[in-house]
């Protein structure tokens, strides 16, 4: 499915979330602190936004997704000196050395992995002592705005937008309905701290159809 949407992904996302994604970035990054600076995981990295928001910053960056053509659609938004890899790889078992990076940032991504809590506890296993995890992602909704906006922009304008857009209407409400079918955002963060991770915090982004989970190992 994602190989189907790959190619207009990056021209459906700006459309659906009115540019807001990149702001939603910016934070994302801003709260990978220092961690930002050294090695960094972009996890369901995708068509990679986060690497190239990276690019000019971290040492070097890993970009793991299991769908390759997701990957080769961003690959030419890589700035060239670019220190990337890309790894075609599922997120629940990451060919990545133990405690070999400083920051794993995931957007839009782990609700998509079936047994998200493997994915976290693996992004807990290549962390160093001190490093963090960013997830910006669509929890279940619990506030009411946050309902009002999931049933209105989620459930509505984002499959009628991607699937216009793409021609993948089906992969689209796949992406809605899965919004749904996963934990609102403090059930993430419980599932972060039984992965180990020792401090962990969140909030809801605005507008609060997504939140920010930040995990420190
Ligand atoms: C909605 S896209 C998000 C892409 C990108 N992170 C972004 O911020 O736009 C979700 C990505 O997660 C990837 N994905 C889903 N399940 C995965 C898994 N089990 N392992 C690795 N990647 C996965 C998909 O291939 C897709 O590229």
């Amino acid at each position: 499915m994602f190989a189907r949407i790959a190619p207009r992904y990056d021209l459906s996302n700006r459309m659906m979330s009115f540019g807001i994604d990149r702001v939603w970035r910016r934070i994302a990054i801003r709260e990978l602190g220092a961690c930002a600076d050294g090695d960094v995981l972009d996890l369901c990295a995708g068509t990679m936004d986060f690497s190239v928001a990276l690019a000019s910053r971290s040492r070097s960056l890993i970009a793991l997704d299991f769908c390759q053509p997701m990957l080769d659609a961003g690959a030419a938004k890589v700035p060239t000196g670019t220190k990337l890899r890309t790894i075609c790889a599922d997120a629940r078992a990451m060919p990545i050395d133990d405690a070999s990076l400083d920051g794993a940032v995931a957007g839009f991504g782990i609700r998509n992995v079936p047994e998200p809590e493997r994915a976290v506890a693996e992004a807990w296993r290549v962390l160093r002592p001190g490093g963090r995890l960013v997830v910006v992602d669509f929890f279940q909704p619990r506030s009411l705005l946050a309902r009002v906006m999931d049933v209105s922009y989620n459930r509505v304008v984002l499959p009628l937008v991607g699937g216009l857009l793409t021609g993948e209407f089906s992969a689209y409400r796949y992406l809605a309905a899965s919004m749904g079918a996963w934990c609102d955002r403090s059930g993430f963060e419980n599932t972060c701290r039984e992965a180990g991770f020792r401090t962990v915090r969140g909030w809801d982004l605005f507008p609060p159809v997504a939140s920010i989970v930040v995990a420190e190992k």
